[in-house]
């Protein structure tokens, strides 16, 4: 009865039009993966190889269960800005010994894994993710600590990452370190405040302040081992808990570490779920590649939901935003799908009687973005479509089921935010390669920016003569190419404003993986506890 048709024509040619586009999109995300992949590049790499040391992500490789996935998370951390794609640290959950773990790891290719801001942005985002649903951490550490010439962007704020770490241990989620080279000044705090510290034997080196700032501080005398060696912290001071005689030793023993956490989960994981009926594989050909074109987010839905089957709530009514439940992996969903750009306002009360059902059921809420914002117009401000659009927001932000996002297409103005954006703390938000993001189109913003500066000029008694129109023009188009470029995934991507730009084909595992996660931690939604619904 709930089974969703579908009407692509995968022998169309828009269907492969869309397909070549997205292909083209997901190789230049590919491409930008490779830099993060590639970390320091070839020459910090070798050199770190001659030392004997495994790569950041030989070292999750090692320590995370065999064949079991790895959600990367923040992976394109830093683009478009002065730093390195990455931003010096691997992130992500995996499991290991069966407990699903958010694992951190400095690259110590890049720069000695010294932190610069975006390092701190993705290491906070990690903590957040970890803590919210309550997830063991392991910290795979070797870093130079602050990246020096950005100090002043890092070092003040930078404190908050010893207290996450202290607050996830009283929040008793435990916290382990493994220490396979530099960790010293303020990185010698992530050993001092996790729970397990394991640390590599010659390789460790914990200490407030190194050799020569001792002799600077103090004229003391003192070599590397002595002042933070790990057999030091083993034997002599107690900083460390377990001595390893390598970096396949360490990883080893936090293994053991984990396994005797008696973790549990909060809830049990569901049996195998029926996969969808139509191929995931086709997700590719579903978003156009001009995003003024709409298309039925129900295709998607039927793509990444428990055997396509979609129980959708009211219909009839709102049209251009479908609602429903289905199940995902296993688990309950409502879903909430951007049906045709805009918003009106009685979609926006639909979307908030939605929400509040799915907070009286304990459901979580999945929203699927592809929206212009809420509608503009005489007939629409007459008609209240501010407070029905506050009504939505109202709900989404006062509702404590776990939200997951995922930008599809356009995710613009307050409809990004009433589709639980960003800011609205989604436990996770993901966007496909053919997303776009910003306060509003690009023409849009540029034609309106042009109107006020025309207004501006005409207030001043200034003509409005070829020359002010060719500038005019020029104007417009720099803005539009400024904002097109800020709307685009890598850019968000970089900013940290997503946790990932993923594969279409990917969206129900990764969503499956996100549910899972979830799941470690109880929640509870809100029977009441929404601000004042203006009616
Ligand atoms: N800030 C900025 N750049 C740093 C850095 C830091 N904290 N630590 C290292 N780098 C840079 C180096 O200048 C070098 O750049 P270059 O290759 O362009 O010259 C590159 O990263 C690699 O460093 P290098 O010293 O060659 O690597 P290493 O593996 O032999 O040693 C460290 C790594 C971390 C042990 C060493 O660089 C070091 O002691 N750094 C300073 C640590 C420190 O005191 N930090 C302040 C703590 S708050």
């Amino acid at each position: 009865m709930t089974l969703l048709s579908t009407a692509l024509d995968t022998a169309s040619p828009d269907y492969t039009a869309h397909r070549t586009a997205m292909l083209a999109k997901l190789d230049e995300l590919a491409a930008e993966h490779a830099k993060a992949l590639a970390g320091g590049g070839e020459k910090y790499t070798e050199r770190h190889r001659k030392r004997g040391k495994l790569l950041a992500r030989e070292r999750i490789e090692l320590l995370v269960d065999p064949d079991t996935p790895f959600l990367e998370l923040s992976p394109l951390a830093a683009w478009g800005s002065d730093y390195p794609v990455g931003a010096s640290m691997v992130t992500g959950i995996g499991f290991v010994e069966g407990v699903e773990c958010l694992i951190t790891a400095n690259d110590p290719t890049v720069r000695g894994g010294a932190s610069n801001p975006w390092t701190l942005k993705k290491a906070f985002r990690a903590h957040e993710i970890g803590h919210a649903n309550r997830l063991p951490s392991i910290h795979l550490v070797e870093s130079g600590g602050a990246d020096l010439p950005s100090q002043k962007e890092i070092f003040i704020p930078g404190g908050a990452l010893f207290k996450h770490l202290t607050q996830s241990s009283a929040a008793g989620i435990p916290t382990v370190a493994v220490v396979f080279g530099n960790s010293t000044a303020g990185g010698a705090y992530v050993p001092g405040m996790c729970d397990h510290v394991i640390m590599v034997k010659e390789r460790a080196k914990v200490f407030l302040g190194g050799p020569p700032l001792v002799k600077m501080a103090t004229g003391e005398e003192s070599g590397d081992e002595e002042l933070g060696g790990a057999e030091m912290h083993a034997r002599t001071s107690g900083l460390a808990d377990y001595l390893a005689a390598d970096e396949h030793d360490a990883l080893r023993q936090a293994r053991r570490v984990v396994s005797r956490l008696n973790w549990r989960k909060a809830y049990e994981n569901p049996p195998p779920a029926e996969p969808p009926k139509y191929d995931e594989g086709e997700l590719l050909g579903i978003v156009p590649g001009d995003l003024k074109i709409p298309f039925d987010p129900r295709e998607v839905i039927a793509r990444i939901v428990d055997g396509s089957d979609f129980d959708e709530f009211k219909p009839l009514y709102g049209t251009s935003l479908a609602t429903g439940w289905a199940s995902l992996h296993g688990y309950p969903v409502g879903v909430l799908a951007n049906a045709q750009g805009v918003l009106f306002s009685a979609e926006s009360q639909k979307a908030a009687q939605f929400i509040q059902l799915a907070n009286q059921r304990d459901i979580p809420l999945l929203f699927l973005h592809n929206t212009t914002g809420y509608m503009v117009g005489k007939e629409y401000e007459q008609g209240g479509i501010i407070k029905h659009g506050a009504m939505m927001i109202n709900a989404v932000s006062n509702s404590r089921v776990p939200h997951l996002s995922v930008l599809m297409g356009a995710s613009y103005g307050a409809g990004h935010y009433g589709m639980c954006g960003r800011a609205y703390d989604p436990r996770f938000l993901f966007a496909w390669p053919s997303a776009k993001s910003a306060v509003m189109g690009p023409q849009q913003l540029a034609g309106v920016l042009s109107i006020v500066a025309r207004q501006s000029a005409a207030a001043k008694g200034l003509p409005y003569d070829d020359k002010a129109a060719e500038a005019d023009a020029a104007l417009r188009a720099m803005v539009e190419q400024q904002i097109e470029s800020e709307s685009l995934p890598m850019f968000l991507s970089g900013r940290l404003y997503d946790d990932g730009v993923i594969d279409p084909r990917d969206t129900r595992t990764v969503l499956g993986l996100c549910l899972s996660v979830i799941h470690n931690a109880p929640y509870e939604g809100a029977r009441g506890g929404f601000g004042v619904f203006r009616m």
